[in-house]
């Protein structure tokens, strides 16, 4: 049985001045993939996709700033999957385009792409034992019309909800809009906005909320103050999590980095790229690719006494 990635960068985190060096942490789920379901385009081919979105996503984010960044391609790609449904024209080409999922899309079957969402998350989440849940919300105005058909697909492919608000009245427009996410969040996100153009018309909310727990815990006692290099010429003193075991790694010399994976008890893994030392993070940023991101899920290999 091969191993392929149904699902990739379901969180990016990508840590530079505060913490350091790069880190560009993925969640996957090592799982054989979907065939037979629709013949042509699998649930494999949206991950492929959307690994090259989240990376150019990220690039862009990351030339207009320098601080850390974190942020779930897959909400994001998500989102606009589920706005393909209604538009039409100029449009919904230059969403496809934007969304890197031209290739992906039959014009005989309009509702692919969001069948394909619908099947990779029910891929990621059907095997209840993953803390994950992704949500969506379109919040409209009170005078706004949403055709029934919409609505409908909306829901069954990605199980959103349209719910209707005043935004005239702004404050309780954004009280329910603040209570959904904290309820979708399990409390962790408060207060998300703070202001509304009392002229909004339509929010799209997409909200999402993972915890797992290491297959190999950290032992907090071990932590201690240790120097991060953010590049070749800054150090901070942070708090270092210490651990020493057998975890897969790999090397990818031509990019001049190490590749690490820190499996959940869930299924699903975090993985962590590390430049070398001397390389500049930013060339590394250049390179990455879904081609160069399922080489390492296949190359990594058990090492014996990484200390991380
Ligand atoms: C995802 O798809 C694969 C391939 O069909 C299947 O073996 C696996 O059980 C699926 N996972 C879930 C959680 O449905
Ligand atoms: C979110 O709302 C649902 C349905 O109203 C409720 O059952 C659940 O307990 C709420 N969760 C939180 C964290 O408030
Ligand atoms: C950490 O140290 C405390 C005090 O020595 C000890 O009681 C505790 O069991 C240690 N925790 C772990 C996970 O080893
Ligand atoms: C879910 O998947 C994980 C990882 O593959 C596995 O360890 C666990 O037993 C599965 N749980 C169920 C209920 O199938």
């Amino acid at each position: 049985m091969t191993v392929h990635p149904t699902f990739l960068n379901l969180i990016m985190v990508v840590k530079k001045m505060k913490m350091g060096f790069i880190f560009i942490i993925i969640m996957c789920l090592l799982t054989p993939v979907q065939r037979a379901q629709i013949p042509t385009v699998t649930i494999s081919d949206l991950s492929f996709k959307n690994i090259d979105f989240a990376m150019n996503l990220y690039r862009q984010i990351s030339s207009s700033h320098d601080k850390n960044i974190f942020f779930s391609p897959l909400s994001i790609s998500a989102s606009f999957g589920a706005l393909l449904m209604a538009s039409g024209g100029v449009t919904y080409d230059e969403l496809l385009i934007g969304l890197n999922l031209e290739q992906l899309q039959r014009a005989e079957q309009p509702e692919l792409i969001p069948k394909l969402f619908q099947l990779l998350h029910e891929n990621i989440t059907q095997n209840g034992s993953l803390k994950l849940d992704q949500g969506m919300a379109l919040f409209v105005h009170r005078h706004f019309g949403v055709e029934k058909a919409f609505e409908g697909q909306i829901k069954k492919f990605f199980h959103a909800n349209i719910e209707t608000v005043d935004f005239s009245d702004t404050k309780r427009s954004i009280r329910s809009i603040n209570d959904y996410i904290k309820n979708k969040t399990k409390n962790k996100v408060t207060d998300m906005i703070s202001t509304l153009d009392a002229e909004t018309q339509l929010m799209l909310i997409s909200t999402i909320f993972f915890q797992g727990s290491w297959q190999m815990p950290f032992n907090p006692n071990f932590t201690h103050g240790a120097s991060f290099y953010i590049d070749n010429y800054n150090v901070v003193q942070v708090p270092m999590m210490v651990k020493e075991d057998k975890f897969f790694t790999m090397e990818d010399y031509p990019l001049g980095a190490r590749v690490l994976k820190l499996p959940y008890q869930q299924g699903v893994s975090m993985l962590i790229l590390l430049p070398n030392k001397g390389m500049d993070y930013t060339v590394i940023d250049e390179d990455i690719t879904a081609e160069k991101f399922i080489t390492w899920l296949k190359r990594l290999q058990k090492m014996c006494c990484t200390r991380l």
